[in-house]
């Protein structure tokens, strides 16, 4: 039944313009499906550019971005001969005249927000070719875990609002490749996301009884994380690394305590000015990283405050050290001696070497200080006693809290090590 019954006569197109009249029989029908044989299904190819991402909103889980949709389909009311028509081969026509593919993108949350007014290119062999702007607001399953170093796959799934597959079928207009080139050169614009990949897949949807064609594109984009590293990553880790190096100062002078007091002023400060930087939803990695950095500041703020106060009550009034730990003590030191001085054993002769403490008040006792693990435990009379080992009993004392220090120090610092490791490990999962 096609050809002459919907052949529109063409004479004058090229010299006296279109005459509408011979549309008319196209535009009355242009409610219906424009097939001749109803069980013949439409075949709608789309295909689409994208050409922004406007927006990624983590809270409430939506991607905003802004596409051309390109459709191109037959429309079997429409045909003429070019032959008689110049040449002509294609014209423009408004859309309001014509039918069209009512196509929408199953996840987004806006109505069709379309311009009226557009117009399509139609062919003398009535395939029209329709392009329109859509800004789409979809829901996306955003993962924040690793922000800033996240991927998101947004799905855009085109599918017909009415029509079942009786009546309409999709297919693609154009190659993926081509999709992915073209909407990679026009969002070069050096946004906070990038277009890593689209992915295609043709489910066909049921619902009830009916079942609907639909087309998937899975879009892939990571995000720029250069913003975050320089202002959110770097600072921190100078001001952990502050805290870390502060163990250098010397713990009986005192300063180190109010110095990390101050970092973790600073590091309070910034984390209030970041705020705005972060997710506002979902706990990501870098969360727990901020956590973790103030754990460690306020834990080496404790230490500090422990070993501070720890060498001041023993270097004003020491109390007689438990057996254990004394032996311990000595032990350790012996050790370290030992294994640190070796070379100089033969100059400088045997026995304990002094501990230099510039700032304790009275470092004089511990040189003569002689090992004796049975000599601390308190027998008798445990003033007397007390009286005659107390400097001793000081010089360990102060021995121990440099070494517990030495010791939370190195402690601090694996478990600081170790807790950036893994974070920067699942970072780059
Ligand atoms: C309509 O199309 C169906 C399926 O292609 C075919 O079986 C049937 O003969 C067609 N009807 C006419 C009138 O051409
Ligand atoms: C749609 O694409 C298919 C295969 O890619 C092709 O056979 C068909 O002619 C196209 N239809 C239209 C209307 O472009
Ligand atoms: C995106 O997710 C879909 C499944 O939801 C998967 O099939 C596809 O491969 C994913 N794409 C990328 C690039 O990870």
């Amino acid at each position: 039944g096609r050809g002459d019954d919907f052949t529109v006569s063409c004479s004058g197109f090229d010299h006296r313009g279109v005459d509408p009249a011979v549309f008319a029989s196209v535009m009355v029908r242009k409610d219906f499906r424009p097939v001749l044989n109803y069980s013949v299904p439409t075949q709608v190819n789309i295909s689409f550019t994208l050409s922004a991402i406007l927006d990624v909103d983590e809270q409430l889980q939506l991607l905003t971005s802004f596409l051309w949709l390109d459709m191109v389909w037959d429309n079997f009311f429409i045909s003429w001969n070019p032959e008689e028509c110049g040449g002509i081969q294609r014209i423009s026509m408004t859309t309001q005249n014509l039918w069209l593919p009512d196509i929408f993108i199953i996840e987004s949350i806006e109505v069709d927000q379309t311009p009226t007014g557009l117009s399509a290119y139609v062919s003398n062999e009535g395939r029209i070719q329709y392009k329109k702007p859509m800004k789409v607001t979809t829901i996306c399953n955003l993962d924040i875990f690793r922000f800033p170093f996240d991927r998101q796959n947004c799905t855009l799934t085109f599918s017909s609002f009415l029509y079942t597959v009786d009546d309409m079928l999709l297919g693609m207009e154009k190659e993926l490749w081509e999709i992915v080139d073209t909407s990679r050169n026009l969002i070069k614009t050096q946004g906070e996301w990038e277009l890593l990949a689209i992915n295609k897949a043709t489910p066909k949807l049921a619902v009830g009884s009916s079942l609907y064609d639909q087309i998937m594109f899975h879009v892939a984009i990571r995000r720029r994380p250069g913003l975050y590293v320089i202002n959110l990553l770097l600072p921190s880790g100078f001001l952990i690394a502050i805290d870390a190096l502060s163990f250098l100062l010397p713990a009986e002078s005192g300063h180190r305590a109010p110095f990390k007091m101050t970092l973790l002023l600073g590091y309070t400060v910034f984390l209030l000015m970041m705020n705005d930087l972060l997710p506002a939803s979902g706990v990501p990695l870098i969360s727990v990283y901020f956590a973790l950095c103030l754990t460690l500041m306020v834990v080496s703020l404790l230490e500090s405050i422990l070993i501070t106060s720890l060498l001041h009550v023993v270097s004003t009034q020491p109390r007689p050290m438990p057996h254990w730990l004394h032996s311990f003590v000595l032990r350790s030191s012996r050790v370290t001696e030992c294994c640190n001085q070796r070379p100089q054993e033969e100059s400088e002769g045997r026995g304990p070497k002094p501990i230099r403490l510039p700032h304790l008040k009275d470092p004089e006792p511990m040189a003569g200080w002689e090992p004796s693990p049975g000599k601390t435990e308190p027998k008798g009379d445990p003033q007397s006693d007390q009286r005659i080992q107390e400097p001793q009993v000081a010089g360990s004392w102060v021995k121990f809290s440099l070494a517990l220090d030495t010791f939370l120090c190195w402690l601090y610092l694996l478990f600081m090590s170790s807790s950036l490791i893994t974070v920067i490990v699942l970072w780059n999962a």
